[in-house]
């Protein structure tokens, strides 16, 4: 056994109940939202469901050479930031079979989310991104509850809607979620549940107004449409095609439209999408009169903020449906909208384009080394790289430290509550 294993695994009093296999306590947590415990033998075992400090009872359930996944059996010495799940979908489920993937974290107190999310981005920064003891703020929070304006539901056998099952494709039917907007569940329960061999039916619901559905096929026919949202469009392989009505969602976001199409990016809702870019701004600082670059731009959402104090923009995006999104929200302000894949553009113009200040946004994946490298090619003193996923943000801070820049601020902006999902917006100074 190696020294660090914990002491409920090694005390042979602290015996398990009948139902489980080991007694052991959680020492940490994964960027998934997992607790993470040794087993006697000196493996690592994730649990969902368990979190740090707590002693609990697993069964293991997935097993590998040198880590094991567990299923919470029961909490022996709980959390002070253990609460009930309010939603009767979310885990943790010791005696029934799982059912939606949707949140991992309703067990636990709201204010504490923010913190364990916080915790992950550090520990992610320190051992992927090589960053000692890295300046990450106190989180942001939002929401906590109906804050999503659109969420895509999944679609069982039987053609009704719901969500995934954790680690699983099966679908679990849901008629009602917590998280949604008032309107984004107006949406949901008038989309009905008769969607027999459709893949996904998306629900958006705009904060300014606008919504409709987004239906993705299957291999079969579409069914009959039902008669309640006035807008519902297709998609499949090309961009989307209204099929009724015109399901353009609108948003306010600091006080500026943005239009947003069926199938384009935008933020959860709107109280993130707030915060997202009051912490941009505060990050990017005086742009009036400077040229800002917004990578990944989407709708605009950064562009039209910075554009509005006074910053030349030129906003880069490469999804059609979203740059002609941008092109419509950003006529008449001072921001240009690039059509252009990223790197690609950068290639191209980071020796000739001088930019004050960098905001980057780039998808799950991050941006990747050879954006990361070409970015202090511009000349830029500051980049604001916007994150939706701390690992990569980690991969990508550490390319942008090797090539010069300095992180010097990360702030955890908690933009779906309940869920795993860890947002940061990370600040990075140039010579
Ligand atoms: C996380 S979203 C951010 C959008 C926007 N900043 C916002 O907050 O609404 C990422 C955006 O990057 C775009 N994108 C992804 N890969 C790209 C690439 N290689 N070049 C240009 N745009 C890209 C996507 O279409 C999407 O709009």
């Amino acid at each position: 056994m190696p020294p660090d294993a914990d002491d409920a695994a090694s005390d042979p009093a602290a015996s398990p109940s009948a139902a489980a296999e080991h007694r052991v306590t959680v020492h940490g947590i994964t960027h998934g939202m997992e607790g993470v415990a040794r087993l006697p033998d000196g493996r690592a075992c994730f649990v969902p469901f368990a979190l740090p400090g707590e002693t609990i009872d697993l069964v293991v359930t997935e097993t590998r050479a040198r880590w094991a996944r567990g299923r919470l059996v029961d909490v022996v010495e709980a959390s002070p930031d253990r609460v009930a799940p309010p939603c009767p979908y979310a885990g943790p489920w010791p005696a029934a079979p799982p059912a939606c993937g949707g949140c991992a974290l309703q067990h636990v107190r709201t204010e504490a989310q923010p913190h364990l999310k916080r915790r992950v981005l550090v520990e992610q920064l320190e051992r992927i991104g090589r960053q000692p003891d890295p300046p990450v703020t106190e989180p942001v929070p939002t929401g906590p509850w109906h804050y999503r304006s659109r969420a895509r539901f999944a679609v069982d056998e039987q053609g009704r809607l719901g969500f995934r099952e954790p680690r699983s494709h099966d679908v679990r039917p849901i008629d009602r979620c917590p998280l949604l907007t008032p309107d984004a569940q107006a949406l949901r329960d008038a989309a009905g549940d008769a969607w027999p061999g459709v893949e996904s039916v998306e629900v958006h619901a705009g904060s300014a107004g606008g919504s409709g559905l987004l239906v993705r096929p299957g291999a079969d026919a579409l069914p009959p449409l039902p008669e309640a949202p006035s807008a519902i469009a297709v998609v499949d392989a090309g961009p989307p095609v209204a099929l009724r009505g015109d399901p353009t969602a609108h948003e306010t976001v600091a006080g500026l439209p943005l239009q947003v199409s069926a199938g384009v990016f935008f933020q959860a809702g709107q109280e993130a999408a707030e915060a997202l870019v009051a912490t941009v701004r505060r990050a990017a600082g005086d742009v009036a009169g400077r040229h800002v670059l917004d990578l990944y731009a989407g709708v605009g959402l950064f562009a039209a903020a910075l554009a509005d104090d006074g910053a030349h923009v030129t906003a880069v995006e490469h999804h059609r449906g979203a740059v002609s999104d941008a092109r419509a929200s950003l006529a008449g302000s001072s921001a240009t909208v690039v059509s252009a894949d990223v790197g690609a553009w950068l290639a191209e113009h980071a020796d000739e384009e001088e930019a004050d200040v960098v905001v980057l946004d780039p998808p799950r994946r991050g941006a990747g080394p050879a954006v990361c490298e070409a970015l202090p090619r511009l000349r830029a003193g500051r980049v604001v790289y916007v994150s939706c996923d701390p690992a990569a943000l980690a991969r990508d801070a550490r390319t942008l430290v090797e090539g010069g820049a300095t992180l010097t601020e990360v702030v955890p902006v908690d933009c779906f509550p309940h869920t795993a999902a860890v947002e940061a917006v990370a600040t990075f100074t140039l010579p």
